[in-house]
């Protein structure tokens, strides 16, 4: 029996890059949030050894680098089972655009032959592999609001926030994450005046991000909803994000290389978004909007002159988990 499942895309909401580290990776603080858009990934086992990737898109890789292949041959190791694998990805979401979907479709592929394998794995486990093959991985074994540390990778529930309609906006470009971590360096070298000063400077930014994300977290109480006793700060989490000061990093070094990107962003506030802001390094941008309407009509409006947008809102945790099993 096949086991088909959605792969939810993510965006960040704020993402502040802190000092490279020894390993090479950087230290990060972000906020994902998952969205309703998705692609559609199917497993099936059979008799055999190997595992086939099969996608129309021409831009996902089908050899061992693809991300499914990755996570699905590290369970038939852990696992020690046999079996022929087949993975069949229906592709919906930009690839290389910052919604995580590679990173996704390993997740939904490794919830997926769990369940076709008959091989569930232990909660921990699961993080484990889940972290070797990706930094942006191990935020979809959770759903929802997300806090993510250390390169990404850890990861821990946040409070949920009350369903957001979200409009994005994916440019025909592709944007290499490594790469903009290494224009980061560069930017941060050069403001720091000097390689001995440039650590201090990202922690500085990593401070100033969890300054930011607390005031924003504290307007909300544990279900998502305004406190009481705020006054008009907490009347709605979106203009909150904003005067709280959270932003994307990978603005700073992505959009100087990238003008038409920010010309998005503008767009997306020009029509209405409360907050508008690049996901990841992007090429996504996405605008957050107080109705589903407003956001229709942004939508409208920018897809007649050709830009590439689809309408999604915000997936709670506990909506991530009822609808990832489609049978
Ligand atoms: O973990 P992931 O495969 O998504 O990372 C892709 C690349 O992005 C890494 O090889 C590394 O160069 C860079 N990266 C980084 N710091 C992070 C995450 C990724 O420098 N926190």
């Amino acid at each position: 029996m096949a086991v088909t499942v959605r792969s939810f895309a993510k965006i960040n909401l704020g993402l502040a890059i802190g000092p490279a580290r020894p390993d090479g990776f950087h230290a990060l603080e972000t906020i994902y949030q998952t969205v309703a858009a998705h692609d559609v990934i199917r497993v099936e086992a059979a008799p055999g050894d190997g595992i086939e990737i099969r996608c129309a898109n021409p831009l996902v890789p089908c050899d061992e680098t693809n991300t499914c292949h990755r996570v699905a041959a590290r369970l038939l190791r852990h696992s020690k089972q046999r079996a022929r694998l087949a993975i069949t990805i229906e592709k919906n979401l930009p690839v290389q655009g910052g919604l995580g979907a590679g990173s996704s479709n390993a997740v939904a592929a490794l919830f997926a032959l769990e369940r076709e394998l008959q091989a569930p794995l232990a909660a921990a486990e699961r993080l484990r592999i889940a972290a070797e093959v990706g930094s942006d991985l191990p935020l979809f074994l959770l759903g929802g609001t997300v806090l993510g540390v250390g390169r990404g990778e850890q990861v821990y529930a946040l409070a949920e926030l009350p369903a957001i309609a979200c409009v994005l906006v994916t440019p025909p470009l592709a944007v290499s994450t490594a790469q903009a971590f290494r224009d980061w360096d560069e930017l941060m070298t050069n403001a720091a005046k000097g390689p001995s000063l440039t650590e201090v400077h990202a922690s500085v930014t990593l401070s100033k991000f969890s300054r930011s994300a607390f005031e924003w977290l504290s307007y909300l109480d544990v279900s998502g909803v305004p406190v009481e006793g705020n006054g008009d700060r907490a009347e709605t989490p979106l203009l909150d994000l904003v005067r709280a000061g959270i932003e994307n990093d990978f603005e700073r070094v992505v959009f100087p290389q990238y003008p038409e990107l920010r010309d998005v962003k503008r767009r997306l506030e020009r029509e209405g978004a409360d907050f508008a802001s690049l996901s990841g390094s992007g090429s996504t941008i996405y605008g957050l909007f107080r109705s589903r309407e407003r956001a229709m009509q942004a939508a409208r409006r920018m897809s007649a002159e050709g830009m590439a947008t689809t309408v999604t809102e915000t997936l709670s945790r506990r909506q991530y988990r009822a609808q990832m099993f489609v049978s």
